[in-house]
């Protein structure tokens, strides 16, 4: 392993010993054992609370700042592993061997190219769209080559039909091949399911497309931002060296690779947070995953979820100085408002991936000035949020309060950190869409109805002006 990659490393390592320093080794038995149905459960608005199915690929538990995968707990798939690694065990539930890890490899990478797809999202302004808007688009324009069987027929009469409108990308003819039959999950019997491994549903292939293909697209909406043609993948490089190649043009250096690829693997999978819950409830409909995905990238967006780490280096640009944290968060709190990058429904102790990110944040940015002064005022909010919020509201840096800073380090502009986020949580998503699908229920849950009954319909010409 390169020397400098191995301080990585140790980082990692003094993270997870802080981590275990400051919690014991008990897990919440009212969220992980298997259950009967219907459950009892105490559920709060925003369905805090609420069980919404068993699930075999990650544990979160709040009070203690635990994430796990598939029983791994992520500091240690951190330091040892990568983010092809963790995509394979998130997907089929077991690490695997070494000829496994290196066909999977060459899968992935042979997903990575996407020709059709680069051209027809090169028709589209995309330079004038937020990138998760294009990645949503982009995602459309996979499923659409994918799904259709006379893929160069397909693809000659789409690009000539095609407008610059995202809404009136016309819908795919169905699929004449079952080998491509992503356009519909099907219905599985119902049945006790013995293995964790997900492989024999139906559109697992496309699981993998659109984990490459995710990431192709990010960096070819970077490159396309910055006027320039998107550069070809390169094969010889690892997922998390060939998506910062793809969007910088630049190769990366050792410690950026190994960076970005820990980064990923932070953000593969987080229980049933907003995106991932929006991806499962299209799923559940019996959509295709490409739409899941889809659907989760809507949902990552939002500023109270994944779009908050690129509000964290605006924020942290408007205080601007250390002597400024101060007045400015008092501000903030007479005015009752959010700090981003701080809170979480589920931990109510420090979140273990900003345990990571923080050091690491540390790290990158001790050879920049600019870095090392964003840093300074990351590290003084974060002192004066959990002295006072900390304290009185459990509150905590989360996964997005230091991501950006990693990123910026690396020359990467603050509209693509959640994008970043999006390429690696396609590998939650579709692992916890395909296991749901297993054992498919629509998700179909009720609000409580607080309005009138009874009323009058008065004729529009009888109504008082
Ligand atoms: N700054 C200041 N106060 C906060 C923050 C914050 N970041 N987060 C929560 N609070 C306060 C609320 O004002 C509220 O106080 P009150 O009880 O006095 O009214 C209390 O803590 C509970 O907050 P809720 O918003 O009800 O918590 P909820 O579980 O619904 O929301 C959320 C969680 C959305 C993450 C919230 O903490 C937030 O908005 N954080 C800022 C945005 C952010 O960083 N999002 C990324 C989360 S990580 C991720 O999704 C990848």
């Amino acid at each position: 392993m390169h020397e400098q990659t191995q301080e990585i490393t140790e980082i990692i390592l003094k993270a997870k010993a802080k981590a275990i320093k400051e919690t014991n080794h008990e897990p919440e038995p009212e969220f992980s054992k298997p259950i009967n149905w219907p459950v009892n459960c105490v559920v709060g608005p925003g369905l805090e609370g609420a069980i919404a199915c068993e699930t075999k690929i990650g544990y979160v538990n709040g009070a203690k700042g635990w994430l796990i995968y598939r029983g791994y707990n992520i500091f240690d798939l951190c330091a040892y592993s990568s983010f092809e690694e963790v995509s394979y065990l998130l997907m089929y539930g077991y690490l695997p061997s070494e000829s496994q890890l290196s066909a999977f490899k060459k899968k992935l990478i042979q997903y990575r190219y996407m020709h059709h797809t680069k051209r027809l999202l090169m028709s589209f302004p995309i330079e004038k769209m937020h990138p998760m808007a294009g990645l949503r688009l982009g995602t459309n324009l996979m499923r659409q080559e994918f799904t259709d069987a006379d893929r160069e027929n397909y693809t000659s009469n789409l690009a000539k039909i095609i407008s610059a409108d995202e809404d009136s990308i016309p819908m795919e003819t169905k699929p004449k091949g079952e080998e491509h039959a992503i356009y519909e999950f099907k219905q599985p019997q119902r049945q006790q399911i013995i293995s964790d491994d997900l492989k024999h549903a139906t559109g697992f292939e496309s699981c993998f497309h659109l984990l490459s293909g995710v990431a192709t697209l990010t960096g070819a909406i970077s490159r396309l931002r910055q006027g320039a043609m998107p550069i070809e993948n390169d094969a010889s490089l690892s997922f998390a060296a060939n998506l910062i190649y793809t969007m910088t043009g630049k190769r990366p250096t050792p410690i950026e690779e190994r960076i970005m690829d820990v980064s990923l693997i932070l953000h593969a999978d987080h229980g049933m947070n907003a995106s991932t819950f929006a991806s499962m409830v299209v799923a559940s409909t019996l959509s295709d995953v490409y739409l899941s995905v889809g659907a989760g990238i809507a949902a990552l967006q939002g500023p109270l979820h994944g779009g908050a780490n690129e509000r964290v280096i605006e924020m942290l640009n408007e205080i601007g100085s250390v002597d400024n944290v101060k007045p400015w968060f008092e501000k903030k709190r007479a005015k009752k408002e959010k700090v981003m990058g701080f809170g979480h429904r589920v931990y109510k102790a420090y979140d273990p991936r900003a345990l990571v990110l923080g050091p690491l944040a540390k790290f990158m940015t001790k050879k920049s000035s600019n870095g090392k002064k964003l840093f300074k005022i990351a590290q003084a909010l974060e002192k004066e949020v959990v002295s006072t919020l900390g304290k009185e509201k459990r509150i905590f840096p989360n996964v997005d309060f230091y991501s950006g800073i990693v990123y910026a380090a690396m020359g990467i502009t603050a509209e693509f950190y959640t994008p970043i986020f999006a390429v690696s949580r396609v590998a939650g998503w579709t692992a916890r869409v395909q296991e749901y699908m297993r054992n498919n229920r629509i998700f179909r849950p009720r609000a409580m109805y607080t309005g009138p009954f009874d009323k009058e319909y008065i004729p529009i010409n009888k109504r008082k002006k």
